[in-house]
């Protein structure tokens, strides 16, 4: 470092120094970053945004959670630094929601609390992948599946999903020479972004396609509970067999209206749950722990929050459905999850027609090339606004005239 003479030579040594690491570089761009700028210079000109863009429910948390947290608050204890270990009551806690909700056995110590389901995806990939690792990540994905393989050096190999095939991936035509250097397979249903469910013979499929390929199989399940017409998602943990090889990420975010908490959790195979666990003690501390003892009472909640929870989501799914339907759209009501993904009409891209929608609307929603390449030509839009709000922004699309025309 010294070597160079004079200012203007340790200036090019450290204008080098400040080359981001090469991971960071390999990342796909952020289409969200690039949407909040947008959103930002169209807020400064003082319009009102309806904002249907990002997965964070407007849908309270319940009183009992936030009555728990207020006198979590008053314990001195919690505001130390919590266990590595994790809190033994929001473990009994997870083992019984599991049981209940979703009749898979976790013990105690197959379970891991998480800074959200986000931190969890992200760290167990550095947990287990190594550079030129290759990963099966179905596409349109939640970014995290295929950013954190990029982060931790492997390669995401993409499974196309399509809408004809319920956007579910065929494992069945994944060459077999892949199938065999692969070291992780990611899957997720109730799915972001296509709000898509798979049915149980899928999760069969996919514990034995990991059987088989002697993959670590990883289930995202942050919508466990976000389901319409009684037709629950199951656990890939009830496929038996399955703990031998999965980890499956569970959030309190979507489930309780708690997004900006930050707390998850993630179960399954013992050995899987403590390599995340390692990670995680060298890089935090848990979350804060008056917000694990307000998330017990949230995992002890009654059904009928889940209840109104998801009757709400269902009179926002089916406002907005109607109305792009009598726009020109011919779109089924999903099952699950609060989006919606809709094609974009033609003589637009997915990110001219979310220019387009905003210029014309003021209705934000989320560009599919966000989601992987496979998303271009899509929009998702999140219910994640009060009734009133997603009347007036079908109201605004409306009297702008937007419509499908194929
Ligand atoms: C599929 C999926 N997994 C995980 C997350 C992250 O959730 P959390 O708030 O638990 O980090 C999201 C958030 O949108 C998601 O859509």
């Amino acid at each position: 470092m010294s070597e160079g003479k004079g200012f203007g030579a340790i200036r090019v040594i450290r204008e080098n120094n400040m080359e981001e690491a090469k991971r960071l570089q390999k990342l796909p761009t952020y289409v969200f970053a690039l949407l909040d700028k947008l959103k930002a210079a169209e807020r400064a000109k003082g319009l009102d945004l309806i904002d249907l863009t990002i997965g964070s429910p407007n849908i309270m948390p319940p009183k009992e959670v936030c009555d728990a947290l207020v006198s979590s608050l008053k314990d001195p204890k919690n505001h130390r630094y919590s266990s590595f270990e994790g809190d033994p009551e929001f473990k009994k806690a997870i083992v019984s929601w599991c049981k209940r909700k979703y009749k898979i056995d976790i013990k105690p110590d197959e379970t891991v609390t998480l800074l959200g389901s986000k931190e969890g995806l992200i760290h167990f990939a550095f947990a287990y992948l190594n550079e030129g690792d290759t990963v099966l990540v179905p596409s349109p994905a939640y970014p995290a599946h295929f950013r954190g393989p990029i982060l931790a050096g492997a390669e995401p190999y993409i499974l196309p999903t399509i809408e004809k095939d319920g956007f579910i991936p065929d494992l069945d035509i994944i060459d077999e020479s892949i199938a065999q250097k692969a070291k992780m397979l990611i899957i997720s249903y109730p799915t972001n972004p296509t709000a898509a469910t798979a049915p149980r013979k899928f999760f069969e499929k996919a514990v034995k396609f990991a059987k088989k390929h002697d993959l670590i199989l990883i289930h995202d399940f942050a919508y466990a509970e976000i389901y319409f017409d009684n037709e629950k998602p199951i656990s890939c943990l009830s496929i038996p067999g399955a703990k031998d090889v999965c980890i499956e990420f569970h959030s309190l975010s979507k489930t309780f209206g708690m997004a900006g908490w930050r707390l998850g959790f993630a179960v399954g195979n013992p050995k899987l749950i403590a390599s995340l666990r390692k990670i995680k003690t060298n890089l935090d501390y848990g979350p804060f722990g008056a917000i694990v003892k307000a998330s017990i009472a949230a995992l002890n909640i009654s059904d009928e929050y889940l209840d109104n929870m998801r009757n709400a989501y269902q009179k926002r799914r089916d406002l907005m459905v109607d109305a792009l339907n009598q726009m020109g759209w011919k779109i089924e009501k999903p099952k699950a999850t609060f989006y919606i993904w809709i094609p974009v009409p033609s003589g637009f891209d997915a990110m001219s027609f979310v220019n387009h929608l905003l210029q014309k609307t003021g209705v934000v929603v989320s560009p599919g090339v966000g989601f992987g390449d496979l998303g271009e030509g899509y929009v998702r839009i999140a219910l994640v606004e009060e009734d009133d709000r997603i009347k007036e922004a079908i109201s605004r699309m409306k009297k702008a005239g937007i419509k499908y025309n194929g």
